[in-house]
């Protein structure tokens, strides 16, 4: 039997990441953050003084990126070319190139295929992200698509930074916004709900609120996790 597969998807700040390893902890499987390897690539991409805004020099860099993504939901893990770059892809420097990198084909195919590897790998798992219902395990016996208020997903954002000041959160929604649109709007695999998927608002829900219902949502459509 393939691995069972819990797909989340959403906006930035939808309150993706929590929910995904919440889950994955109460219900004992892996985690996998795909937004956290579209930021390595960029990362490499950016080392190697790519040119953002150029699509075929991006390809041609991230061809032989080699990423490596642990899967532990208490301690998740990300390296790019054998560095840890978990603290580096969180810099304003990869946020603000990230959504150019993620509308290249290549990228997404190499990336895609790496993420499908880990998913036959593992003894089921639980995926976040912008196309993995849409994309990456479009058979997932369950698939949500989180969603809450672009003020919630900013304070919500600004606060993990500890820079709850108002210009700081303004800041915050413009730039979830500027990748929102960009993410929405790509023609690779753009971020979008799929069609059998459950949309759950969090905008008022807090995470253990949220992490209760994808757990009892995950015992209907999963029952032998
Ligand atoms: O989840 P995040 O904000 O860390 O994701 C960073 C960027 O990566 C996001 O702006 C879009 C891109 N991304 C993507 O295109 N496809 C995914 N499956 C995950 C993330």
């Amino acid at each position: 039997m393939p691995p069972a597969v819990i797909a989340l998807d959403g906006p930035s700040g939808s309150g993706k990441s929590s929910t995904a390893r919440g889950v994955a902890t109460r219900l004992g499987l892996a985690y996998l953050d795909t937004g956290a390897m579209y930021r390595a690539m960029t990362w490499a991409v950016l080392e190697r003084g790519v040119d953002v805004e150029d699509a075929a020099a991006v390809a041609a860099a991230a061809a032989d990126v080699v990423i490596v993504s642990g899967t532990d939901p208490q301690a998740p893990t990300i390296e790019a070319d054998g560095v840890d770059v978990s603290g580096p892809i969180r810099s304003q420097r990869v946020t603000d190139a990230v959504s150019q990198v993620s509308r290249v084909p290549e990228v997404r195919q190499r990336l895609v295929d790496l993420q499908r590897d880990i998913i036959a790998a593992s003894d089921g798992i639980v995926l976040e992200g912008r196309d993995i219902g849409t994309v990456v395990a479009p058979d997932a016996p369950l698939k949500l698509y989180l969603v809450a208020d672009t003020a919630a997903r900013a304070a919500r954002r600004a606060a993990e930074e500890g820079r709850s000041e108002a210009a700081h959160v303004e800041a915050t929604a413009a730039s979830l916004q500027r990748r929102d649109a960009i993410d929405s709007s790509r023609t690779a695999s753009p971020l979008a709900k799929a069609a059998d998927a459950l949309e759950l608002d969090t905008t008022h829900l807090t995470l253990d609120e949220v992490v209760d219902e994808v757990v009892r949502l995950a015992a209907k459509a999963v029952p032998d996790l």
